[in-house]
């Protein structure tokens, strides 16, 4: 970028950015942390909640319609209003809940616990399957069924520890805000232009391959609306 341009990507923009108490700018080394961490942690989960997303409105043709509308009141090139959003952003966390992109968080014990009776020793590995909490029927009513409006008013918000998509506690996803912000924008924006639907009618099965993976990349028809 040329000295004094406006700053063209995120990249820029941390690039600019100055700490408010120091003045200091990154170094080259905290650039390079910032660009792996968006990349990694960042990037791969979010595609993976909007291709999930598009897919549950495809086999939702009802769903994507109120979406459309809902979009299509918030204007393309004025202030993203996620206010007037709800239904997309309930859309968002009704795929996040059937196909979290993190379907197992990990941890090592500490130290000598137990867990629902189970001794646990230090050290052992603990894994936690938003996957499985997710779908459990004793947690949802009707779990395998895709329902946003399970995350609209008057429903109650669900509990805590039932729904983690972005984990919990101390090491809670950093991202979570940044990333429920520009998967409900860019899920906005793609249906209020587009129809989506599905050429490919096979179910697609979920694969966890680091994150909740298709098994193939079906074929998807999107026609202007
Ligand atoms: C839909 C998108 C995303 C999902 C589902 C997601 C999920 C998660 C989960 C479950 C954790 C906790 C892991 C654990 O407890 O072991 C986590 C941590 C983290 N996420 Fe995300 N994430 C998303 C987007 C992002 C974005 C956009 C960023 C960066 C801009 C990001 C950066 C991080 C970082 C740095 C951590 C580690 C935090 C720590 O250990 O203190 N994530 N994420």
């Amino acid at each position: 970028k040329l000295q004094g341009a406006p700053a063209r990507d995120l990249f820029d923009l941390m690039e600019a950015a100055r700490d408010p108490e120091t003045n200091e700018a990154f170094s080259d080394a905290q650039l390079g942390d910032q660009v792996a961490t968006m990349i990694l942690a960042g990037h791969e989960t979010t595609a993976t909640a909007l291709f999930w997303s598009l897919y549950l409105l495809a086999l939702d043709p009802v769903a994507q319609e109120q979406l459309a509308t809902e979009a299509r009141q918030v204007p393309a090139d004025g202030e993203a209003d996620l206010d007037r959003l709800k239904f997309t952003r309930a859309v968002v966390d009704e795929t996040m809940r059937l196909y979290p992109p993190a379907f197992l968080i990990a941890r090592s014990a500490l130290g000598a616990d137990e867990i629902a009776g189970m001794p646990i020793a230090r050290k052992d590995v603990i894994l936690i399957a938003p996957w499985l909490l997710h779908r459990h029927e004793k947690l949802w009513r009707d779990p395998n069924a895709f329902v946003p409006e399970r995350f609209l008013a008057p429903a109650p918000p669900p509990d805590r520890f039932a729904y983690l998509p972005f984990g919990a506690g101390p090491r809670v996803c950093i991202g979570a805000h940044f990333a429920l912000v520009e998967a409900t924008l860019a899920l906005a924006r793609i249906i209020a232009a587009f129809r989506v639907t599905l050429l490919d009618k096979d179910p697609v099965m979920p694969m966890g391959v680091v994150t909740t993976q298709p098994d193939r990349s079906p074929m998807f028809q999107i026609t202007p609306r």
